[in-house]
């Protein structure tokens, strides 16, 4: 390929982007949990398989404990994790002080008289987060912060310079699980150590879409057009896309897990994208050239990884005609970090934050924001909604991982929504512990039993059927439960047909059919006209 040949990145190219060589994902971005994931997480996990590799390397490959914090890397990668090790504790200083910082912060207001003011407090805040937080108790009297997050990013707790971006062709079938692997491998892909926002970045992305001089592409980022790895990822074959649908009524196409197309008279809604290249043997789906040239709205339902993928967000990027639509959070809340500002970093100018029963107004209908009960164990998370997609006169409820805790909130809503015609849930009722994600950012360690006790578990059958009654719904699309094997990268696993989340699926199909209502398990790809 010669440097003046016009081409466009192969759709088979994974671009994964990783801070400070781990997978990006939004607690990353955001630096106070950035802080505490970085010093309690990746430190320990990386000092461990430095300690007993090959012990990191069979657990990851043993199915019970697959999700865990291992270290998928061969023993021989030792040295490179080792390196990543020394690099960290240089470059993130900063993150560590901040990290100390929080858990002082955490202690002294554990220790605060109760109902006295917090006032005498400020002088008591440890430097790192002086200006960064505000003293607050709640109105039952418990003290505790909420952090400026926005100003946080303007500070050096927030390094651009440490994100990059790697480039691969690969199975996207194949990948290994990679939350808890540092990417350290040596296997010829590019590596472009640009942040998230960068132009460089931007030009690769948009020869996705456009025809491009690989000449500029290698000149852009630094590197030689002769170098073998760059041409490897381009080809001169233009990228097809989609048209918009136009036939009557509400095309819902499943693209696998929780992402959903949905259109009706051109315009397009496309939820929690993780968008994966067609492969020659695996199983048939829907890529990137099945959808439209334009997507009027990418809504995302929670912060969860298996929702909000940086990596598909990033390469839509350049193909949001209208916005992406997040959940508003709870501003400050440590375990909460705005899904708004880690995008508005990671190079989105057009982000809207929906609350609960606001509508955002599309033509042909209107999006609406429905709370989105329970899942995050019991921690105070507002950064999940359901949202209700009218369109075309139809009704769709896309309602995640929603856990119905209370029925009582379903029967309420469908006086100021009315009924659902088709609802979208995830029966994963037996969800990851607490520590699990949220484990760093805890001040101590959970006892086990508690650990157990608030898994982050979605509705399981009994309670998914008392929502679709509570909401007149009379379809039902079982989604989000992992089941297509480019999900394994995320989740570590794929839920057998025995498994207690297939079951309950089962057996709340079961019980639809038995009541005259329609239910089915998604699972790699699907097409419905509603
Ligand atoms: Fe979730
Ligand atoms: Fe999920």
């Amino acid at each position: 390929m010669r440097p003046d040949e016009t081409v466009f990145l192969r759709p088979d190219v994974v671009i994964e982007p990783l801070v400070m060589r781990w997978r990006a994902w939004s607690h990353l971005i955001s630096p106070a949990t950035a802080a505490l994931h970085v010093t309690k997480r990746h430190i320990d996990i990386m000092r461990s398989f430095i300690h007993q590799p090959q012990v990191h390397r069979a657990a990851a490959r043993t199915p019970e404990l697959a999700g865990g914090p291992f270290i998928d890397l061969d023993p021989s990668r030792t040295s490179a994790v080792a390196q990543l090790l020394t690099e960290t504790q240089e470059a993130q200083k900063p993150l560590f002080e901040l990290a100390d910082a929080l858990t002082e912060t955490v202690d002294m207001l554990r220790r605060a008289p109760r109902d006295d003011s917090l006032e005498p407090l400020y002088l008591r805040i440890p430097e790192p987060l002086r200006g960064l937080i505000e003293l607050v108790r709640d109105a039952q009297g418990h003290a505790g912060f909420r952090l400026f997050e926005a100003l946080l990013y303007s500070t050096s707790y927030y390094q651009k310079r440490l994100q990059s971006v790697v480039f691969r062709r690969l199975d996207p079938d194949r990948r290994p699980f990679v939350l808890s692997t540092p990417d350290v491998e040596e296997d010829g892909a590019l590596h472009l150590a640009r942040a998230f926002d960068s132009p460089e970045l931007e030009l690769i992305l948009e020869s996705a879409e456009r025809p491009c001089r690989l000449g500029d592409i290698a000149e852009a980022i630094g590197c030689d057009a002769s170098d073998a790895r760059l041409p490897a990822l381009f080809w001169t074959t233009p990228p097809s896309v989609a048209a918009p649908y136009d036939g009557g009524g509400v095309r819902v196409r499943y693209f696998g897990h929780a992402t959903l197309l949905i259109e009706h008279a051109g315009v397009s809604v496309l939820t929690d994208p993780i968008v994966s290249a067609p492969t020659q043997s695996g199983a048939p789906r829907y890529g990137w050239s099945d959808l439209p040239a334009k997507i009027d709205h990418v809504l995302i339902t929670h912060n969860h990884k298996d929702h909000f993928c940086l990596e598909s967000l990033l390469r839509l990027r350049g193909r949001v005609a209208g916005s992406v639509v997040v959940p508003a959070n709870a501003p400050g809340g440590l375990a909460d970090p705005s899904m708004k500002l880690v995008l508005k970093a990671c190079g989105f100018h057009n982000v809207v934050e929906l609350h609960e029963l606001d509508a955002l107004t599309t033509p042909g209908g209107r999006i609406l924001g429905v709370p989105f009960l329970g899942e995050h164990g019991d921690l105070d998370i507002r950064s999940k909604t359901a949202f209700l997609v009218e369109l075309g006169g139809r009704r769709l409820l896309v309602a995640a991982d929603s856990n119905n805790l209370d029925t009582t909130l379903y029967a309420r809503l469908r006086t100021v929504i009315g009924d659902v015609d088709t609802i979208f849930i995830s029966l994963e009722c037996a969800g990851a512990p607490l520590s699990w994600l949220y484990g760093p950012l805890l001040p101590g360690p959970l006892r086990r039993d508690h650990d157990q006790s608030r898994r982050l578990s979605a509705s399981d059958d009994a309670r998914a059927a008392a929502m679709i009654d509570a909401l007149g719904c009379r379809d039902v699309k079982i989604y989000a439960m992992g089941l297509e094997p480019w999900l394994r990268f995320l989740t570590g696993v794929q839920y057998p047909d025995d498994s207690i989340q297939m079951r309950a699926a089962q057996r709340l199909c079961e019980a639809l059919s038995a009541r005259g209502v329609s239910g089915e398990i998604c699972r790699g790809m699907g097409e419905w006209i509603l």
